[in-house]
């Protein structure tokens, strides 16, 4: 029997094409026209087994069944993640590993966090007058000084749009090619340059780095064998902590415009109702594109459900789809914050930032830092001041371009604040 008979195969010689034209949708369009949560194609070449839904994304959890190894492409390693990061690894090492990266999440720290966006945010407003601003580009230079600041990396003034520009542009990178792709390198070699010799100043002794801090944590940081990271991959986890942080600018962008185009969620927000605040955070993380999936690779021949899966091969998990899976969201296009007042907290129905356990598995750290950077966010976006929305912009958002982004950034103008 040849191998992977029962998943059903979509009739293509290739579909890379396809999944540039259909970006977000490239996954969802196929499970449905083959009636099937999985199906094998091609892609560069490559055969790829396509997944989506909670039991597709509780399986491709299973480190018993998948590993990271080998699994993303050189391209998104030189742009999005670093070469041979965390995201790459499996197994103890992986694990310990990711202890770094939870160490610095503990309540205390987050706190500060907030009160650094805070802050950052406050010094914005004062500064906008009644000027035409593009929010994105502000919250990317929000987050930069505030996640620079909580992490111990010194920035001066003169950098940070620089450099807010260029965590940006990495994460622009993760879809593209051509252009954007190459701008993704760039501001990676910049980045891993600037922190390499930030790292370096701290292992000479020619800056203090204060404990608790991610400069702190990862440029003492020892591996399973008790060998310090070498410059190189201390640089590439310290900007894993930094790049994600100012990528919440893509997330305040469209809760923004979710403000704006579902006025009623405003109101609201203003209403001061603590548990509302978090299920618009919730809503806007699983009702706009972001990540669109992820991939790992078979570790041994298995069967799932009637499926054979081989060793060595790509599987990909759609994380947009599975948010948008109408057995677990009713009505998945409309935005209603309201429907996390009755979810149970599935670890794989709801996954922008990835499923399963963030101790164990790959699921992303910073989940509980981004919904608390959202909500500081959109408490002082709705409650402490107030803008217009000028006409003369492109408000849509492409589900083809992978990042997406309200097409103009959002802008806004007439900031003052709210009597
Ligand atoms: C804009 C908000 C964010 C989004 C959309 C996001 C998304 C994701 C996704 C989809 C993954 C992959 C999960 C997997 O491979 O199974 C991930 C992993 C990761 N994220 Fe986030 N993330 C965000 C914010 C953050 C923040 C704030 C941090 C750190 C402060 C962070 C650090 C990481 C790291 C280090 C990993 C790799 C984890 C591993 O491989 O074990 N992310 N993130």
């Amino acid at each position: 029997m040849p191998a992977n008979q029962s998943i059903p195969h979509e009739k293509t010689l290739d579909s890379s094409l396809a999944l540039l034209n259909e970006g977000y949708l490239f996954i969802t369009n196929r499970c449905r026209e083959l009636d099937s949560d999985l199906f094998q194609t091609r892609l560069l070449g490559e055969k790829v087994v396509c997944m989506k839904g909670p039991e597709s994304a509780k399986l491709f959890y299973d480190p018993e069944r998948f590993q990271r190894k080998g699994a993303a492409p050189k391209r998104i390693q030189k742009t999005l993640f670093g070469q041979n990061a965390i995201q790459t690894m499996d197994g103890k090492a992986h694990q310990h590993r990711k202890l770094l990266f939870m160490s610095l999440m503990n309540p205390a720290r987050v706190e500060l966090l907030k009160i650094l966006i805070r802050q950052e945010w406050q010094h914005k407003f004062g500064a906008w007058k009644q000027g035409r601003v593009v929010l994105f580009e502000e919250a990317q230079d929000v987050l930069c000084r505030a996640a620079c600041a909580w992490s111990g990396v010194p920035l001066k003034e003169e950098e940070v749009r620089e450099r807010a520009k260029d965590f940006g542009d990495m994460v622009d990178a993760f879809g593209a090619v051509g252009m954007r792709h190459w701008n993704g390198r760039r501001a990676r070699r910049r980045a891993e340059a600037w922190i390499r010799e930030i790292i370096g100043q701290v292992r000479e002794g020619k800056l203090t780095a204060e404990e608790g801090t991610a400069l702190h944590a990862i440029a003492s940081h020892r591996d399973l064998e008790g060998n310090m990271l070498d410059t190189e991959m201390a640089s590439i986890e310290l900007i894993n902590v930094l790049r994600p942080i100012v990528a919440n600018a893509t997330f305040i962008a469209f809760g923004a415009l979710a403000m704006h185009d579902y006025p009623e969620t405003l109101l609201n927000l203003r209403t001061g109702d603590e548990a509302y605040k978090e299920q618009f955070v919730q809503e806007v993380r699983r009702f706009y594109p972001f990540g669109p999936f992820l991939g790992a690779r078979v570790n041994s021949d298995f069967t799932w459900a009637g499926h054979e899966f081989e060793e060595g091969d790509l599987v990909l998990l759609d994380l947009y789809g599975t948010n948008h899976d109408e057995r677990v969201w009713e009505n998945p296009n409309e935005f209603k914050p309201e429907r996390f007042k009755e979810w149970a907290g599935s670890p794989f129905d709801f996954i922008p930032q990835g499923g399963g356990d963030a101790y164990t598995g790959h699921r992303c750290p910073g989940e509980g830092v981004t919904i608390e950077a959202l909500k500081v966010t959109f408490d002082l976006l709705a409650n402490e001041v107030e803008y217009n929305v000028p006409d003369d912009q492109d408000l849509s958002v492409s589900l083809v371009r992978m990042p997406s982004l309200p097409e103009s950034g959002f802008i806004i103008e007439q900031v003052k604040p709210r009597s």
